[in-house]
């Protein structure tokens, strides 16, 4: 048996017994438990310290698994889940009433994705249950695209930190929800809004800045640095206002040529999806640095570049 098949058993195992697991996705690493579980749903919450009104995203091996998580599901659910499944997208859709409150926060809705990532479908078919998973960081801070990241954030919490290496997208799932049939983004993530459109249409996208939101994803500060960030379209210029700080930039595809200045750059090949991929991780490094703040530059606003800005966003929100 391969060492990674070792680790898969042994993660199961511990899920089976309602101990939480951190998995690897393709978005972000997530803290995932049994579903039916509510020692291992509770224990999700405390240790990101996050509330109960934010419900949980369930995490399946299958469509077939579907039909025991959701009912009446839109055509048009359908058509996107034919088109993305596995992938970076999650649906919001009617739940079964086996699902409980905990996951949903009282809801008659639940949040379901097909992960694409070899060792947690692995996973999720060695197991006969699905898996709640957020992403493994602490309420509010920023998501974890490696397992180091998740072991800096909670070494002595979780029993198995299950290594998949580094996350291919490195943001989290767009959450598509429904109103009379019709689908919503309630959060841009890591598959690009066109990419939907052109499977089901134009589609709107809910309103951000809500604090007790239909998807507190959207809440306003997210996936935040502790170093004060700021997001501007002209990086170069925002230095000069704050020359007496210790700073440091993130930017798209290429360089400030300020050598007194830590520097980020995302993607040099010019690639959003490269950006997407290290956004995370850089944030991470810069905010280890002990840096007075945080310049980033704001993406072209479309395909990911739209996603990226709503995290960048978030993550200058105090
Ligand atoms: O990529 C991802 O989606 C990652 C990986 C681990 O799968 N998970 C993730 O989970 O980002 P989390 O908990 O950090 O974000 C889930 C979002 C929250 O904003 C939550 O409010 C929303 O999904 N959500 C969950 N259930 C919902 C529901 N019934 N209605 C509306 N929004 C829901
Ligand atoms: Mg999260």
């Amino acid at each position: 048996m391969s060492i990674i098949s070792k680790d898969i058993q042994k993660a199961a195992q511990l899920l089976t017994d309602e101990k939480l697991v951190a998995i690897p996705t393709e978005t972000v690493y997530g803290l995932a438990g049994n579903i039916f579980s509510e020692k291992a749903i509770k224990s999700i919450f405390s240790t990101k310290k996050r509330p109960f009104f934010n419900p949980l995203i369930v995490h399946i091996p299958s469509k077939e698994a579907l039909k025991d998580i959701v009912v009446d599901i839109p055509e048009k659910a359908k058509l996107l889940a034919d088109a993305f499944w596995p992938g970076s997208m999650t649906l919001v859709l009617k739940k079964n009433k086996n699902i409980p409150d905990l996951i949903t926060a009282g809801k008659d809705t639940v949040a379901v994705r097909i992960p694409n990532h070899p060792v947690t479908l692995e996973l999720l078919n060695s197991i006969d249950f699905p898996l709640a998973a957020p992403s493994a960081n602490p309420f509010g801070s920023i998501s974890p695209t490696k397992p180091e990241h998740v072991e800096s954030y909670f070494s002595n919490e979780i029993s198995q930190v299950l290594d998949g290496g580094s996350c291919a997208n490195g943001i989290e799932s767009t959450i598509i929800g429904f109103n009379n049939n019709e689908p919503i983004i309630y959060r841009l993530g890591a598959l690009a809004l066109e990419e939907i459109e052109a499977v089901v249409g134009k589609i709107t996208i809910l309103n951000k800045k809500e604090v007790k939101p239909d998807a507190p994803g959207m809440l306003a500060r997210h996936y935040a640095p502790k170093t004060t960030t700021y997001l501007v379209d002209d990086v170069a210029s925002e230095i000069q206002k704050h020359n007496d700080k210790k700073i440091g930039v993130l930017v798209f595809n290429s360089s400030v040529n300020n050598n007194e200045i830590t520097e980020i750059i995302l993607s040099k090949n010019n690639s959003m999806q490269e950006a997407a991929t290290n956004l995370y991780n850089a944030m991470h490094t810069l905010d280890s640095q002990n840096l007075d703040i945080i310049i980033a530059e704001r993406f072209p606003n479309n395909g990911l570049g739209k996603s990226i800005n709503d995290r960048l966003q978030r993550a200058t929100f105090k």
